[in-house]
């Protein structure tokens, strides 16, 4: 496998090995190298090599986080609150530490499934006509996640942070039965604290998370639940802050480059505190270019921020077609040690808009070839494992795309490092227009997060909003441009603007960027009467294609792929790229979209459930569009497709369009031999034929300067006779981690893909799992995930993830009913996991106890606290002890549970460690131990099996020098 890795250019030839045609691939001798492989089915495209390390481990080296992902704890649906009855539950309920139903630490929910993350479980919901066609006819509601955590004890004085990725989509977080955070957005992350609230050792930890998933931020699919990572960052009390560090390249006039680092520290120990802090920055080669030391004293439980600068007299520069990342490393010192440290992948690279002449990167002018994308795939919904990501945007590098925009929102920050090392331009999107001190602290956070991304060139504020030509919407991205702007002042501010640019007042005015979605008969007008203003396309196209359908058949729900079926808004692909590239002062493109998304099936409603506007379907397949925009975006190496298929039994005679998809000059085609015709081609509208229908072979030649440079053969095949699985790589990852998609299709006996098979297939895997499964078909209900799929127009996807630990070969087979089986191996290198937090079995903690005051007589276990009584029993916890109050020798400690369903069911024991004094322990009225000693010593109880709640109480005795109690933990084992 060649490693892209950081730094190193991207290989034109490996990225475009051609000859790919629509059935059947013809390698061309001189032009790109030809190859001995069986031609890759059409979904297998060439693409740049694989990644050779996980994209988690890219842009910020943190060696203080730990995974969060695995163990956590399930339920679908909503768990209402119970209704707070009676004095004492309703005086406790509004305690710290004391949440209540599904957010109580010691709520059952041992019958709970256990989950891995990513999940979006709304991607396993049936297809249902019912729900919102805009979310794909999914219903997504509500759901609820738990998970025990157990905390080192060496962690004790350290700051403890849970980093949630991104939960679909309002999320309640509640840690140790205290609410710590709301979060209203489904796509920025959340940041807990949760330092003071930490137990450790054997005391358990509980995160729960309600998601309430009904809410929409949007008119596409959005899933649902923790559906990107979560992360457990242990730090020193003196330590970095999460994005809290500012790294991005300037460059001075005189051509030369600083990289200007700030640093924001925190201090959460009881005293001011001093350390260095230092920046280390390293070429892609990891040679040390400079260092910059600085010291910081940081007062207790306030931030300080720390400015250093890093001289660079002639970096390599960060491109698309160049990648090249440099890695600064922020350390913190104290007393000659690490205190903590990231290390952040940036790129030296200069940005600049011009009106007249577009953009620029690093001062040559780069048109922008950018598609439009939102988070979701096949069969995993918005749960992208990151290896999926990498496996898409290198797709989207395969087809010349150098720029995209996540539609509408940020994404999570695993793509952005990839598109960092993969090269690519984004579009950062700001998700909710909205200027009131929640929402903006949403723009803050996205800005702070992606500004020292060499791949984020624009900060988007808002996409098509009904204010945008109004003085309202014009202040409001003033003060959000004037937010971005304090945090980064060298991206442009943008805003995606459908209309009232021409109004008094209006949005453009406000922004350095214009976007405009669509409005192509605009451009020339409002460049016109804006000639300073940058204009780019943020939106255009919105064509309808069905992958591998090639008419249009408005009952079936299928359009035709011949790129003849804009939306009313939007244009054909050729109109749109047309009119966006012959006019310079558009700065570039953003075609709608570059995959197919779950949700929006527009022109359809039910039975379709996801869009037809993709450059590929769902599953990353190519359609026509795909192989259209590769011809005109890519200029370098010679392209050349022929499409349709050439499988028209029945149509014999009859007149078939042929297109050609190429970036030659001109195109000779012949049809079994004979000539058909030739044709000069215009990259806009490319060559067609109509070829009267004969069975057989289809090749064209592709000329530059009168030379062949290229050629494609399309081939009528027979019938299917086997299956062949096609994985993107040879080898994985064992990390636990890895997930490759297999592409599925049916051959004929001659080994040519069949491109109209539509056979149900069923697959098996060992050494692996299969995630998803796909097929591109807008129309399908087929579950999205287990293990059947049929083939659609030809082609379908299994999408797996290898095993961990000593998993070595991962063994995907393929069964269709008449057809040989498919079986594709790939091998597992062995590979450590990414730091991650252990799965902490579930048990039942009794930590909340009642204490008596102290008596001189021994008490009775019967003694009553009214309900209403709140202050003459302490409130204590177990490991905890505290001396009763008053005088004498004897105490009582009560605490009540509910066991869980196992221990309901078979009965189990209590046990109390360390239990200091001496004494009794009584549930529901009868005696079950007798301690005897003064010591520490541990007592287990029986818990018989039954329903309700039940009442422990201790009678304690000290010996009048220690006070007795419970010296640590009690739990309830099965
Ligand atoms: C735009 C919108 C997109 C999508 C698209 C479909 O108006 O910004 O989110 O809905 O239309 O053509």
């Amino acid at each position: 496998m060649t490693g892209l890795r950081s730094g190193s250019a991207l290989d034109r030839r490996t990225l475009l090995r051609t000859g790919v045609a629509a059935s059947v691939g013809v390698p061309v001798a001189g032009a790109l190298g030809s190859t001995a492989e069986a031609p890759p089915p059409a979904g297998a495209l060439p693409m740049p090599a694989p990644r050779d390390a996980l994209p988690l481990r890219a842009h910020v080296e943190d060696p203080k986080r730990l995974l969060l992902d695995h163990g956590w704890r399930f339920h679908l649906g909503d768990i209402p609150m119970p209704e707070i009855r009676g004095h004492g539950w309703s005086y406790n309920a509004a305690k710290a530490g004391q949440a209540q139903g599904a957010a109580a630490m010691q709520y059952d929910d041992s019958d709970w499934p256990e989950i891995d993350l990513p999940h979006d479980w709304a991607a396993a919901m049936p297809f249902d006509e019912t729900a919102n066609v805009s979310q794909g006819y999914r219903r997504r509601g509500f759901g609820w996640y738990r998970r025990a955590l157990r905390l080192d004890p060496a962690d004790r004085g350290a700051f403890l942070e849970l980093q949630f990725g991104g939960i679909a989509t309002n999320a309640t977080i509640w840690f140790n039965g205290s609410v710590v955070a709301h979060n209203w957005s489904g796509y920025t992350s959340v940041y807990v604290d949760i330092t003071d609230l930490a137990r450790y050792g054997d005391d358990l930890n509980s995160i729960v998370v309600r998601v309430d998933a009904q809410t929409m931020e949007g008119w596409w699919y959005e899933g649902a639940g923790l559906y990107r990572h979560v992360w457990l960052a242990r730090r020193d009390a003196v330590h970095i802050a999460t994005d809290g560090i500012h790294a991005d390249p300037r460059r001075a006039p005189d051509g030369s480059w600083t990289v200007p680092v700030t640093v924001t520290l925190g201090n959460i120990s009881k005293a001011a505190a001093t350390a260095t802090v230092e920046a280390t920055l390293r070429d892609p080669d990891g040679r040390t270019v400079g260092t910059a030391r600085v010291p910081a004293t940081i007062d207790p439980l306030k931030t300080k921020s720390a400015t250093l600068s890093i001289a660079v007299p002639a970096p390599r520069l960060w491109s698309i077609d160049t990648p090249t990342l440099y890695s600064v490393q922020t350390r913190l010192l104290r007393d000659g040690r690490v205190a903590d440290e990231r290390t952040l992948r940036i790129g030296f690279r200069t940005l600049r808009f011009d009106a007249a002449t577009g953009f620029h990167l690093n001062d040559r002018p780069v048109k922008i070839k950018g598609t439009c994308n939102h988070q979701d795939h096949a069969g995993v919904g918005v749960a992208v494992p990151d290896a999926l990501w990498d496996w898409r945007l290198r797709r989207l590098k395969a087809l010349g795309c150098n720029a995209i925009r996540f539609a509408h929102a940020a994404i999570a920050t695993e793509v952005l490092d990839a598109c960092d090392r993969l090269g690519f331009l984004v579009m950062s999107e700001n998700r909710n227009f909205n200027t009131s001190p929640d929402y903006m602290k949403q723009l803050e956070w996205l800005v702070r997060r992606d500004r020292n991304r060499p791949s984020v060139f624009m900060w988007s504020v808002f996409n098509e909003e009904p204010m945008q030509g109004t003085p309202a919407g014009y202040e409001m991205v003033r003060r959000m441009s004037a937010v971005v702007k304090a945090l980064d002042d060298s991206r442009p501010v943008t805003a995606a603007m459908n209309g009232g640019m021409f109004a008094p007042v209006n949005v453009s005015q406000a922004v350095d960027v214009v976007g405009f979605n669509y409005q192509r008969d605009q451009y020339d007008r409002f460049h016109a009467a804006n000639p300073t203003l940058p204009l780019t396309s943020s939106e255009d196209t919105s064509a309808f294609m069905t992958r591998g359908a090639w008419k249009t058949d408005g009952a079936s729900h299928v359009m035709s792929s011949y790129d003849d079926e804009p939306a009313d808004w939007g244009s054909t692909h050729r109109d749109g790229w047309k009119s966006i590239a012959e006019r310079p002062f558009v700065a570039g493109a953003f075609v709608w979209t570059g995959f197919d998304y779950h949700g929006e099936p527009s022109p359809f409603e039910w039975p379709s459930a996801s869009s037809y506007f993709g450059i590929m379907d769902l599953c990353g397949f190519p359609k026509m569009a795909f192989y259209l925009h590769r011809a005109q975006w890519i200029d370098d190496v010679p392209l050349l497709d022929l499409m349709p298929h050439w499988n028209w039994p029945g149509r014999e005679g009859q007149p078939v369009r042929v297109v050609a998809l190429t970036n030659v000059e001109s195109v000779r085609l012949t049809l079994n031999g004979r000539p058909v015709g030739e044709r000069t081609v215009d990259r806009y509208t490319m060559p067609v034929w109509s070829v009267p229908y004969a069975p057989g072979r289809l090749e064209a030649i592709g000329y530059r300067g009168g030379r062949e440079v290229a050629r494609s053969v399309v081939e009528t095949t027979g019938a299917p006779v086997a299956l062949r699985l096609t994985p993107d790589r040879r080898t994985m990852a064992a990390d636990g981690e890895d997930v490759q998609p297999f592409t599925i299709d049916a051959v004929d006996a001659r080994g040519r893909h069949v491109p109209t098979s539509n056979l149900d297939v069923s697959f098996a895997v060992t050494g692996g799992k299969i995630i998803g499964l796909g097929n591109g078909d807008p129309v399908s209900h087929e579950p999205e995930q287990g293990n059947r799929r049929r083939l659609f127009n030809g082609l379908a996807q299994v999408i797996v993830r290898a095993d961990g630990g000593d998993a070595r070969a991962l063994t995907l087979r393929a069964d269709a009913t008449g057809l040989r089986a498919a079986r594709s191996t790939v091998r597992l290198l062995a590979t450590p996991p990414l730091p991650f937090v252990p799965v902490t079995p579930a048990t039942q903690m009794i930590p909340d106890w009642r204490q008596s005051p102290a008596s001189a007589a021994k008490p009775s276990p019967d003694i009553v606290l009214a309900d209403n009584d709140m202050n003459s029993w302490l409130f204590v916890r177990a490991g905890e002890i505290q001396p009763a109050q008053g005088t004498g020798t004897w105490s009582v400690l009560r605490a009540r549970l509910t066991p869980h369903r196992p221990v309901q069911a078979k009965g189990g024991r209590i046990r109390f460690r360390d239990v200091v004094g001496r004494g009794e322990v009584w549930i529901d009225g009868r005696r079950l131990a007798t301690k005897t000693g003064f010591a520490p010593e541990t007592i287990t109880v029986p818990l018989p099996a039954g329903q309700g709640e039940r009442v422990v109480t201790l009678l304690l005795e000290s010996d009048g020098r220690v006070p007795s109690g419970l010296g640590g933990i009690v739990f309830v084992e099965q």
